[in-house]
């Protein structure tokens, strides 16, 4: 079962389990992390599920695709090189532990 590490922009660090298969932003609103807001509900349409992709698990997400990264053009808070949907990021073993970090707003 993987776990996922979120860091708020406060600082505060939250570690939830996840089950394989789901993305990063469904186990997020069902451990009621605040911060992911997800409003088109995983249909990559709405960039409420932005997240910052610890470096060191950048390289082994999967490649993003063209609407995500779109999307991610009018993301409320800055877009980063480590910018991706968490609705996109879809959770494997050999992800367990994978850092994300929250922005500041989502709207
Ligand atoms: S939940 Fe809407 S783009 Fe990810």
């Amino acid at each position: 079962m993987p776990s996922i590490i979120f860091f708020h922009p406060d600082g505060r660090r939250q570690q939830i389990e996840a089950s394989e298969g789901e993305s990063a932003m469904q186990a997020a609103t069902r451990h009621d992390i605040s911060g992911i807001l997800a409003e088109c509900g995983g249909n990559a349409m709405c960039a409420t599920c932005h997240v910052y992709v610890d470096e060191a698990w950048l390289a082994r997400l999967p490649a993003m695709g063209g609407d995500e990264d779109a999307l991610l053009d009018g993301a409320a808070a800055e877009r980063q090189a480590n910018s991706r949907l968490s609705c996109q990021i879809r959770l494997a073993a050999d992800l367990d532990g994978l850092v994300l970090s929250l922005p500041d707003r989502q709207t």
